[in-house]
């Protein structure tokens, strides 16, 4: 599955016009993000932190494809959370059953940085448990 949810509402972003850099925790990886390439990948909306990490060989779960339908691919942004879209209620309401919840927590399938700031992203520790019981 993935795509988009059609029975919400689609959130406001802005794209970015530029090449930034995204850096995943704990693996310290840094990728050099090229809007030209959206999408990466097939799940989540283009540009997404979802988009970016499957296109790039970084796993974060993301059960229901990407659609603002589970909570799985809740991520939390270390730096450059004021460069992404604003959460709908819809991600709101799939946050608050994500476990471990911070205020700068997010979906990383709904979740999509301007490219204004270079952004720091952690996978948290449950769902990097996850990818090394390979699921
Ligand atoms: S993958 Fe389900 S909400 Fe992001």
């Amino acid at each position: 599955m993935g795509g988009t949810n059609p029975y919400i509402q689609q959130p406001d972003v802005d794209l970015p016009t530029r090449k930034y850099k995204i850096t995943f925790l704990p693996m310290n990886k840094t990728i050099e993000v090229d809007p030209e390439r959206f999408p990466y990948d097939h799940n989540g909306l283009p540009g997404s932190v979802l988009d970016i990490a499957l296109g790039n060989g970084i796993e974060i779960d993301h059960a229901c494809g990407g659609v603002c339908a589970c909570s799985t691919c809740h991520v939390v942004l270390k730096e450059g959370y004021d460069t992404t879209n604003e959460a709908l209620e819809e991600e709101e309401d799939q946050l608050e059953s994500a476990p471990d919840l911070k205020s700068t927590s997010r979906l990383a399938c709904q979740c999509v940085p301007d490219g204004t700031k270079d952004v720091v992203v952690e996978i948290p520790s449950w769902n990097r448990n996850l990818v090394q019981e390979g699921h």
